[in-house]
């Protein structure tokens, strides 16, 4: 079974077209990174895994918009993905798909994920 809606963070860490705010997940028993920016109002919410090779975009750790903040960019070989849909927009991921989007919500001050059947929550951490 599916979990429920994770929290990430508070509404007011992600600022429009500045820093995201990255967070862990995990696939296939593998800890990956995740991440969610905030573009025209909204919060959009992506697996940190580029489509041309499987690398993190950041460049600084939660750096994803390019100097306009208009596109979300890859650090390593310049690929350009649309902020509201992970979409290619240019650079090597052409031909190659865009970002893998998760669902996100934003509700009572904060911004919430939703894991699904590929990218999955962490297992608890056992004391
Ligand atoms: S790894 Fe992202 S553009 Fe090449």
């Amino acid at each position: 079974m599916t979990p429920g809606w994770q929290p990430i963070c508070a509404s007011e860490a992600v600022s429009d077209g500045a820093s995201g705010v990255r967070f862990p997940a995990r696939i296939g028993g593998e800890t990956v990174s995740c991440f969610v920016v905030r573009f025209k109002g909204e919060v959009f919410a992506y697996l940190n895994r580029c489509s041309h090779v499987a690398m993190e975009l950041d460049w600084q750790p939660g750096r994803f918009f390019d100097a306009d903040a208009q596109f979300l960019v890859c650090a390593t070989h310049g690929a350009h993905f649309e902020p509201d849909s992970g979409r290619c927009a240019g650079g090597p991921c052409t031909g190659r798909g865009g970002l893998r989007v998760l669902q996100v919500v934003e509700r009572d001050g904060a911004v919430y994920w939703q894991p699904d059947d590929y990218v999955e929550i962490l297992p608890p951490v056992r004391s």
